[in-house]
């Protein structure tokens, strides 16, 4: 799919229908400026709960609320015109029962436009999917790395590898089985995302996966380089504006010390030139 092309977003059902084709391009979004900066190129964005780690400091995403994700969400949809906006459900808003995750799923959807919710956790999510997808709520699954579990996983490790690959299998079949619209593999062996992709009939979108999977996703502060505190192994940086920024900032520091800014053009006269745009 190529969003230059489009005038519309897709559905949830487009992304469906995308597998096995040309790959699916996502990155996440919290703001209306990077938002409408991916908007021709992505198939679709995510808010992901990630905003707490990347916008808010947090050391976790465990920390994230349901007035976050809808502040960001909201910030995002004006940003979007081409892109499908997906919103990921924050840690303790779905877990309890499928009632809970409705609830919580169509505020989301409610209050923010977007098309369809993100939550993580395989065979044991299974029935709250059907349940949502049900009911009208288009669910992508997330398995593998699910960081809203890091302290009964113990840590941001990879996912799936020897005798875990099986069980890792198992929860994407049950999320595709459940009706989910397509998956998130994070942080597993190439040779186990490709074997999910081959198996299982919705798109897989890898990060720190397989060059095979469906489709990509990636922290768009990470490859952009604005999250610096710690780079994963899966991330490439396409850019470096974190250093640029702080680089252009110090350069302001020094203009300010040394009265150099604001200069001659940056200021105004005691009275408007009688001719051309305001100044
Ligand atoms: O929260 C997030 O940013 C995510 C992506 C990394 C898939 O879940």
């Amino acid at each position: 799919m190529s969003a230059t092309a489009r005038k519309t977003a897709p559905m949830p059902t487009d992304i469906l229908a995308a597998k096995g084709g040309t790959p699916l391009v996502s990155l996440t979004a919290y703001t209306t400026p990077m938002a409408r900066m991916m908007d021709d190129h992505c198939d679709f964005v995510l808010v992901g709960d990630s905003v707490g780690m990347v916008l808010h400091g947090l050391t976790s995403t465990l920390g994230v609320t349901m007035e976050m994700m809808i502040l960001h969400g909201q910030a995002v949809a004006r940003g979007l015109q081409k892109a499908m906006l997906v919103i990921d459900m924050p840690f303790g808003s779905y877990e309890e029962s499928p009632e809970q995750a409705f609830r919580n799923a169509a505020r989301l959807i409610r209050e923010t436009g977007a098309a369809a919710v993100k939550l993580e956790g395989g065979v044991h999510m299974a029935d709250t999917i059907a349940f949502l997808v049900a009911r009208g709520v288009p669910v992508m699954a997330h398995v593998g790395l699910t960081p809203q579990a890091i302290n009964t996983l113990g840590g941001y490790k990879v996912q799936g590898r020897a005798d875990q690959a099986e069980a890792l299998l198992a929860d994407a079949r049950a999320v595709a089985d459940a009706g989910a619209f397509s998956v998130v593999l994070e942080k597993v062996p190439a040779s186990l995302a490709d074997r999910i992709t081959a198996d299982i009939a919705i798109p897989t979108i890898g990060i720190g996966a397989s060059a095979g999977c469906d489709g990509q996703i990636l922290v768009v502060d990470d490859m952009l380089g604005l999250f610096t505190a710690f780079k994963p192994k899966f991330v490439k940086r396409y850019a470096a504006l974190g250093e640029d920024g702080e680089a252009a900032i110090a350069a302001y520091a020094a203009d300010v010390r040394a009265r150099s800014f604001p200069a001659q053009e940056h200021i105004f006269a005691d009275e408007a030139p009688s001719k051309g745009p305001a100044s």
